[in-house]
């Protein structure tokens, strides 16, 4: 038989998606299941997108320009100079979700052993899009104590070899709700401009910021432009993740050009989902403001809940609509399988992602989880009261009365 490749076989399984056939064998047994662990967002899309995409004047649906239909680079551009972000349209290229906009500039700026630093705990698929371009992700490691803020330049400094290429910055951070502060977007600045690097900036969060704190692009670092290349999506801030439509953006002409070539391997991005996003990417910052303060309200009461379970000190997320926590238990992969298989309260369990999943560096994590404020406040309060009966009631629970430190 011939086997797969064993480059291939080391792609991670996502550990977001992983504990999937549990919960379902669970819903099987009839315990309902608050899904804590993926970051698909519960509300509708909105209905001016769904009207676009049904008034449509299309009656071919012919391949669209590989850099993206004109419309929708101009739709982008129209959007980012809302929140003073300038790209003209021909600097954007249109993709399929961040995903593809991720990979591809792995690719271009690092692909064939390149090394790029990442925040680690990071976006889980990181891994998979840099194993996809055959990047090598360096973690410079981010503590919950310091709530996953990493303080000085020192810590980029350290990881940086001869091979390094590029510094990938997710602000505000998926896993971990850190917006990075001022200093630290100096900090990155800095070192990218004294080790001659590319900040590849996923912004895909980039207003969902708590607490009326700014919304800060790294393109604010004008001088830099040509060092920087942006990832956008419209999954997250309009309630779209199966729009599929995102966006790579940059100054720079040969990072252009060389990512045009991957968009022109692929041919195109699809032509219907171009356009029906056009009237939210230019009229739509209002309902993303709106969004942000609904996923404020979860983070308190999820913070509120967290608060509440013995043996936790949960760090107060400040965007995106995650936070990361350590919990008083030794491995929480097995407390999460635990809850789905042989837990419930009231007939009503949760389900976790597991922080190990979220580290490039192995056994980090162990005793984390994310959370995502995917459900309203009055379910989110439940899921919080029904997790802290799950920690009380688990029988590995790390022994707190012996003094073990949390
Ligand atoms: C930080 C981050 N970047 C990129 C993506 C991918 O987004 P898209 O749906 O646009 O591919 C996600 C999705 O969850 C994400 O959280």
């Amino acid at each position: 038989m011939p086997s797969t490749s064993p480059k291939s076989a080391q792609l991670q399984a996502s550990p977001i998606r992983k504990l999937a056939p549990h919960a379902r064998a669970a819903e099987a047994r009839g315990i309902h299941v608050h899904y804590l662990n993926i970051g698909q967002p519960d509300m509708p899309t909105p209905p001016e997108m769904i009207a676009a995409l049904h008034g449509l004047p299309l009656n071919r649906l012919a391949y669209a320009p590989s850099e993206g239909l004109p419309e929708a680079r101009e739709a982008w551009s129209a959007f980012f100079t809302t929140w003073d972000v300038d790209f003209s349209p021909d600097q954007i290229l249109v993709t399929s979700g961040a995903s593809e906009a991720i990979t591809f500039t792995l690719a271009v700026v690092a692909g064939g052993g390149g090394e790029v630093l990442v925040f680690e705990p990071c976006y889980t698929n990181y891994l998979s899009f840099a194993a996809q371009a055959d990047v090598r992700m360096v973690p410079v490691t981010l503590e919950v104590e310091d709530a996953y803020h990493f303080g000085s330049a020192d810590r980029l400094r350290a990881r940086i070899t001869p091979r390094t290429k590029a510094i990938l910055l997710c602000n505000p951070s998926n896993p971990t709700g850190t917006v990075y502060t001022l200093e630290e977007l100096e900090a990155v600045a800095e070192v990218a401009v004294e080790r001659d690097l590319f900040v590849i900036c996923d912004e895909v969060y980039r207003e969902f910021v708590f607490d009326g704190g700014p919304v800060r692009s790294f393109t604010q670092f004008r001088d830099l432009a040509d060092r920087i290349i942006v990832v956008d999506s419209v999954s997250k801030r309009f309630n779209a993740c199966g729009v599929r439509i995102g966006c790579m953006a940059t100054a720079n002409r040969d990072v252009l050009d060389v990512a045009l070539r991957f968009c022109q391997a692929r041919l195109s991005v699809a032509t219907a989902e171009q356009l029906m996003v056009v009237p939210m990417l230019t009229g739509g910052r209002g309902y993303s403001e709106r969004l942000c303060v609904e996923y404020q309200t979860r983070r308190d009461t999820v913070y509120a809940g967290l608060e509440r379970i013995n043996g936790v000190h949960p760090h107060r997320s400040e965007g995106s609509f995650y936070t990361m926590t350590r919990l008083p238990i030794d491995s929480c992969e097995t407390f999460a399988v635990w809850m789905l298989k042989d837990f419930e309260r009231d007939g009503e369990t949760v389900c976790l992602a597991p922080g190990e999943g979220f580290y490039v560096t192995e056994g980090l994590g162990v005793d984390e989880v994310r959370i995502a404020f995917m459900y309203d406040a009055v379910t989110l309060r439940r899921a919080m009261a029904v997790m802290d009966a799950a920690v009380a009631a688990y029988p590995a629970r790390r022994e707190l009365a012996a003094g073990v430190s949390v």
